[in-house]
């Protein structure tokens, strides 16, 4: 088939907020036990902070972490990760039937982030704890008086304020599954009246309430609007979270998922801006995205396993190449949305539906959903510029008109970088792309990788870790998008 993709001066999106290359450890499983934490492991720093596993975060570039959770968070003190650690309680965790040590806090954390380069979104308790608390950790995390918390941090040893910009008011306040579930009207006024207090504390700071946990909630749509109603002038972002499989073996229809995730964040957008008309406010609503990802392989296992164990091995998902393709969808989707969607966490990072996996006491390997958040995060960073698309659509389960080629381009701030991020979603049905850069004079396509293969099935694992990686594909004729393949081309300006 053939398909044509335009893209032109006048197509601008966006430009890009960085911290939609963000993603999330949550006390979880493996994630932090086991995964960027392991005292004794051979490449263990002073704080027994695994060196591998940083390498690779840095090699993904990620600008923001979300932290602690989650639904974890949603039972958590956060003092219990502060200060003394031979006097921190071991706890029943709730959320996750897991026992929680806690020899991991927001102490070490902070210093963890520091060393992997990136800033902390951090998350506060509104499933069993309220303002009071919330407030509480604002003044231990960034203040500088001299009061009871921000004094208890410098005697934990921080003179300086942790300095954390966006805050997370609670976590999928809606789901039945959350400790300390709200209706909607309860959580609108606990999010409003928790973010005063927070930002009486630190005025400098960013605040996102929960939207709801997918789309598929019952309430969808009316949870958003009283929230926004209520809280909206406290807030600065409604947050969305969606998870997409192939549980049924349909990889043809789960090829249309970032169709499913675009009309989801337009649907949002409608939601804020009806409310911004409402309540005739000049301000805009912006969406955090703060988990998304592809999650479905691991849940049976999950079902299996003992409760009340330390760093259980929970949520370990093992991805294949069609996983890979999804989620640089998904990534595409994400991009063209970046007018509105100014933060998204890749759900989750290390070990727990992660791109990154360790053995503990071993090594570590990257999954296949490594490369196409690496390529994106990397050279996805600019202005976003839209696609002007002609090609076939296909139909298949829940997956209805969906078109089978897209793309998103994002032009350097130097101007001298194109990168194109283009998806084929029909399998087996090559596409000749025709490919033009309206109003974009000299640039030069210098290198074109994809993630394709016959086997789309194939993953990656300790032993075999490099069984499905990036291809690299011949320059000159025409730009083929193989079937059933996501692709980065990179163009270049010529002197
Ligand atoms: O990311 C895994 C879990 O998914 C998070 O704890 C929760 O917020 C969501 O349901």
């Amino acid at each position: 088939m053939k398909a044509q993709i335009k893209f032109s001066k006048d197509g601008v999106i966006s430009k890009i907020d960085d911290r939609i290359y963000s993603s999330f450890i949550e006390h979880l499983g493996r994630a932090v036990y086991g995964g960027i934490y392991e005292p004794g492991h051979e490449t263990a720093d002073d704080m027994g902070f695994r060196h591998d596993v940083m390498d690779l975060i840095k090699e993904l570039k990620v600008p923001m972490i979300r932290y602690p959770g989650g639904n974890f968070v949603s039972g958590y003190n956060w003092e219990d990760g502060t200060g003394d650690r031979s006097k921190r309680p071991r706890k029943m965790e709730l959320a996750w039937n897991s026992i929680e040590t806690n020899e991991v806090g927001i102490d070490e954390f902070q210093e963890w982030a520091k060393r992997a380069s990136s800033d902390i979104m951090m998350a506060v308790n509104l499933g069993t704890r309220g303002a009071d608390d919330a407030r509480n950790v604002v003044e231990y995390c960034n203040s500088k008086t001299d009061t009871y918390y921000a004094n208890m941090r410098r005697e934990n040893g921080f003179d300086e304020p942790f300095g954390i910009k966006l805050w997370c008011l609670g976590n999928e306040m809606d789901g039945d599954w959350q400790i300390g579930t709200k209706r909607a009207g309860e959580y609108a006024r606990l999010a409003c009246e928790t973010a005063k207090l927070m930002k009486m504390v630190d005025p400098s700071i960013e605040l996102v309430a929960c939207g709801s946990s997918g789309p598929q909630m019952e309430t969808f749509g009316e949870w958003e609007e009283t929230v926004l109603r209520e809280a909206y002038d406290h807030v600065d972002y409604l947050s969305l979270h969606s998870y997409y499989g192939n549980p049924e073996n349909n990889s043809q229809e789960y090829m249309g998922s970032a169709v499913i995730m675009d009309k989801f964040i337009k649907d949002v957008v409608a939601i804020c801006d009806k409310v911004k008309e409402e309540k005739k406010s000049d301000k805009k609503i912006m969406l955090s995205f703060d988990e998304w990802n592809v999650w479905f392989h691991s849940n049976e296992q999950d079902k299996k396993q003992e409760p009340w164990q330390v760093a259980p091995p929970l949520l370990e998902d093992m991805y294949n190449l069609e996983d890979a393709i999804v989620v640089g969808d998904l990534m595409i989707a994400l991009l063209k949305n970046s007018d509105r969607v100014k933060v998204a966490c890749l759900a989750q990072l290390v070990n727990v539906i992660a791109p990154i996996m360790t053995v503990t006491g071993g090594g570590v390997w990257k999954q296949t959903i490594f490369y196409p958040f690496k390529y994106t995060s990397l050279n996805g960073r600019g202005t976003a510029i839209k696609a002007d698309i002609t090609c076939d659509t296909f139909t298949e389960g829940k997956a209805v008109d969906v078109p089978t080629v897209d793309a998103v381009a994002v032009i350097s701030d130097d101007e001298s970088e194109i990168s194109v991020f283009a998806v084929n979603r029909k399998l087996g049905e090559d596409a000749e792309a025709e490919l033009s850069l309206d109003g974009f004079e000299g640039f030069e396509l210098v290198e074109h990788i994809s993630m394709e293969g016959d086997d789309l099935k194939a993953g990656n694992s300790i032993t075999e870790p490099d069984k499905v990686v990036p291809v690299e594909k011949s320059i000159g004729g025409s730009v083929i998008l193989t079937g059933g393949s996501w692709n980065y081309l990179k163009f270049k300006k010529q002197a």
